[in-house]
């Protein structure tokens, strides 16, 4: 088979005795993490204090290369940070929300702890748009564009909607922010690693995201992509010794931000994650996400098919150009019947106002996917019996 990956199983423990459905909400470690950790505590414990100039200090950058690898960028222009909401507040903070372009174009469907810094900013004059949803799924592209124009400072927006897993056209966003001015700052978290992104094309000029889910590399490693003909004129408020052109010349007054893209780091870099977080990279970056949404795709449809014969409803979109890594389930009592799955080892999650989200990833089989549907099917076959017998409301 042209996609077969299973190889790759024997490279993260927790297959062998559960069935992994949940990569979108943190995806499986990889055996060779333990082994970084490891390295990770010889350096501290045998290098001490020369570990910085041996190269921890330079980690949030040759670490960020790995990512960039992943998402098309070129190296240097990625900067760990210790999660995605940190990173996409380095760049909001970056600009003067008063004035005739202190707009902020967003969805609805937006991450929340984006939606919270995007308010947050209304307190220093900046006028926030929530581009609405009709159905809490998809937002209608059409509406997004039409949203920015020429008081537009920033469009924030997901790649891919955490909560129906649909792909948003983030080149017909970005053509648009350019076209009136605007710039673009991409939440890559449910897209990078399972649904291909190339940011030197797109143009986008910010992106964020982190390691927890598709890049299974574990929390405390988020990331920050700038363009680099962006970097030189910003100047984060969000900030740190570590943003300096030299650190550990430890001067007062005002920062002198450094050229690179450390210019968007704050304080000392969350280095245990980072080591924690390096294999998933690798992997990812070895196999390639082009080969892993090539087998996505064709496990969510297996997912989706098996789903629509058993009667279920799908409410992720079902295109193959539409849809991420994730099908999103709509059951009755979804938190129960993913309790009840978790009991037989099958880990899928739950999301008020979406429903029941399973996704495989690259290290998933097909009968995996087959024993997710069928133990849905058999958690709600007591409940569509009661329902048959017109006992619905007894059984709530
Ligand atoms: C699209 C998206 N953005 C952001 C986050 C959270 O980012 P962080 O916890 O790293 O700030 C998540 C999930 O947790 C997500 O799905």
């Amino acid at each position: 088979m042209t996609d077969d990956l299973t190889r790759w199983r024997r490279e993260f423990p927790i297959l062998a005795d559960t069935t992994y459905m949940v990569s979108h909400s943190l995806g499986a470690m990889p055996r060779r993490a333990s082994v970084r950790l490891a390295e990770y505590a010889e350096t501290w414990a045998t290098r001490g204090v020369r570990a910085w100039e041996e190269g921890w200090w330079e980690m949030p950058r040759t670490v960020g290369d790995l990512i960039g690898r992943i998402i098309g960028a070129a190296p240097g222009t990625v900067l760990m940070l210790p999660n995605q909401s940190t990173a996409q507040s380095a760049i909001l903070s970056c600009f003067d929300w008063t004035g005739p372009r202190a707009t902020i174009v967003t969805e609805r469907l937006n991450f929340p702890s984006n939606l919270y810094l995007f308010h947050g900013l209304e307190r220093l004059g900046a006028r926030v748009i929530t581009v609405p949803s009709d159905d809490g799924m998809i937002v209608p592209i059409d509406r997004l564009l039409t949203a920015i124009d020429a008081t537009t400072r920033l469009v924030s927006v997901s790649h891919v909607l955490f909560r129906s897993s649909a792909v948003q056209d983030l080149a017909a966003i970005v053509a648009r922010a350019h076209a009136v001015g605007a710039l673009v700052l991409a939440d890559l978290y449910q897209s990078a690693g399972t649904v291909p992104v190339d940011v030197a094309a797109l143009g986008v000029d910010f992106a964020t995201g982190g390691s927890v889910k598709w890049l299974c590399g574990g929390p405390g490693a988020g990331y920050l992509y700038v363009h680099p003909d962006r970097r030189r004129t910003l100047a984060p408020r969000l900030t740190g010794w570590a943003a300096h052109r030299a650190p550990f010349a430890f001067d007062d007054g005002p920062i002198d931000y450094a050229d690179d893209v450390f210019r968007f780091a704050n304080g000392s870099p969350a280095i245990p994650a980072l080591y924690a977080a390096m294999s998933g990279y690798e992997i990812v970056g070895e196999i390639g996400v082009a080969a892993i949404r090539a087998r996505s795709l064709r496990q969510t449809a297996r997912l989706i098919a098996r789903a629509d014969a058993a009667g279920l409803p799908i409410v992720s979109p079902r295109a193959d150009d539409a849809r991420g890594g994730t099908v999103v389930l709509d059951v009755p009592d979804g938190a129960a019947v993913t309790q009840m799955l978790a009991r037989q080892a099958i880990l899928v999650d739950y999301r008020p106002g979406a429903g029941i989200r399973a996704a495989p990833h690259f290290y998933s089989l097909d009968e995996e996917i087959d024993r997710t549907v069928d133990a849905i099917v058999e958690a709600l076959a007591p409940r569509s019996a009661a329902t048959r017998a017109g006992a619905w409301s007894a059984g709530g």
